[in-house]
């Protein structure tokens, strides 16, 4: 199964994993992007709507819309968030030239089939003068829930962890690299930058319980294992994370980048 495939979910189980760390980041990207009121955007897979809610508080229902390929995130993203959500990929979006004021993607680069091509998309749907801005979680480094998680992989499956590892096969993912695909991409006045944000979880159980369904490449993984190999998964992840029965918070680290649009 490939990866953007793991996200054809319920959008609770993503709630509960990476999802709970989307609306600080929506709004961190929004930040960075210097999305202003008064402009349209687009959030391109916008999954179950974490970073097209925070559009919608800044620029109203009527100024956002979302593209995402995974059919259950676009009908959690139209319920949840009230705006159009168009089924399709980044590679192919359905807009005219120029339809928007920014077109914004949130830990979708590495998830795209042919990322130059779908972001190359997303600087044709955006108008001249207009903004494209995202961000990647910094997978090989300081996203504490996922680094932790394939290092624990790695002790209990040393071969197929180091296969599947996102700080290694994700290819968008260190510190400026984001900023190469947008420079390739044509556009001007690039930027990057570093976005930190948290998530708080009720003990290890809460952290661990979506992971077993299969979301994401993480708990594609954690499903490929037997039950004794879960099992070790469990222990050997709760020991490098160093939690147990309590509630604690863990801190996970992005990259960004915008452009502009010549
Ligand atoms: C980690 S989730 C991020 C979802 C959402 N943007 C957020 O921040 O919560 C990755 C998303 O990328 C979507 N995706 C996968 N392949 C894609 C593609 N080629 N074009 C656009 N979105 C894609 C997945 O369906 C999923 O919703």
């Amino acid at each position: 199964m490939s990866g953007s495939d793991t996200f054809r979910a319920a959008a609770e189980t993503y709630d509960r994993h990476v999802g709970r760390y989307a609306p600080a980041l929506g709004a961190a990207l929004i930040e960075f992007g210097g999305i202003e009121s008064g402009m349209r955007a687009l959030d391109v897979g916008c999954g179950p709507g974490a970073l097209t809610a925070e559009l919608v508080r800044r620029l109203g229902a009527a100024n956002v819309c979302g593209a995402e390929p995974s059919e259950p995130f676009a009908e959690a993203c139209r319920e949840r968030v009230g705006v159009e959500v168009v089924s399709a990929p980044a590679e192919a979006l359905p807009f005219e030239d120029g339809s928007f004021d920014a077109a914004l993607s949130q830990l979708v680069v590495n998830f795209m089939s042919d990322a130059a091509a779908g972001v190359g998309e997303m600087a044709r749907v955006t108008r001249s003068g207009g903004l494209v801005a995202s961000c990647v979680w910094d997978y090989a480094g300081e996203m504490t829930l996922l680094r932790a998680f394939w290092d624990a992989a790695r002790e209990v499956d040393p071969a197929r962890a180091a296969a599947a590892d996102e700080g290694v096969v994700m290819r968008w993912c260190g510190e400026g690299e984001l900023g190469e695909l947008w420079q390739a991409a044509g556009l001007r006045d690039v930027r990057t930058g570093a976005l930190v944000v948290g998530a708080a979880y009720a003990d290890f159980d809460d952290l661990w319980a979506p992971l077993p369904t299969g979301i994401a490449p993480s708990g594609a993984f954690c499903k490929s294992l037997d039950g004794d190999g879960q099992a070790a998964l469990s222990e050997a992840y709760r020991r490098r994370l160093g939690v147990g029965d309590g509630p604690f918070e863990l801190s996970a680290r992005a990259w960004a980048a915008v452009g502009t649009i010549t």
